[in-house]
C-alpha cells in the first residue's frame, strides 16, 4: 500500500511520463511491449478521458498528446 501512494504521488507531480517502464516492466502492470504504438496512443486518450485505471488516467491526463505519441513510440513493439 505504501508503494502504491508513492507511486501515485509521483504520477500527480507528473513525474511518472518518463518512466512507463517503472510500472509496467516492473510487475506491477503489463508489459507495453505486446502493444502496437497505435494500440497504446487509443488506450491513453482513453485515460485522457477519464476512462479506466486511475492511475493511468492521472498520468494521461499530465501529458500533451505529443507526448503519449513519443512514449507509445518509445514503449511499444518495435
Ligand atoms: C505508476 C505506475 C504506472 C506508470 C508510471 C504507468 N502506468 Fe500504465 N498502467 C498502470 C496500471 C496499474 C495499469 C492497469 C493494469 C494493467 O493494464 O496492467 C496500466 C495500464 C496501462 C495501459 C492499458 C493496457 C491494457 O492492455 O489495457 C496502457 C496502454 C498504459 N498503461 C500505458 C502507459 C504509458 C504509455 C505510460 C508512460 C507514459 C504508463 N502506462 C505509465 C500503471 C502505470
Amino acid at each position: 500500500m505504501k508503494k502504491l501512494l508513492a507511486f501515485l504521488s509521483l504520477a500527480a507531480l507528473g513525474f511518472a511520463y518518463q518512466d512507463c517502464a517503472m510500472c509496467h516492466n516492473g510487475g506491477m502492470a503489463k508489459k507495453l511491449d505486446n502493444m502496437t504504438p497505435a494500440e497504446i496512443v487509443k488506450k491513453m486518450k482513453e485515460f485522457k478521458a477519464g476512462k479506466g485505471n486511475p492511475m493511468m488516467v492521472n498520468i494521461a491526463k499530465g501529458m500533451s498528446d505529443k507526448e503519449i505519441e513519443e512514449a507509445a513510440k518509445k514503449y511499444g513493439k518495435k
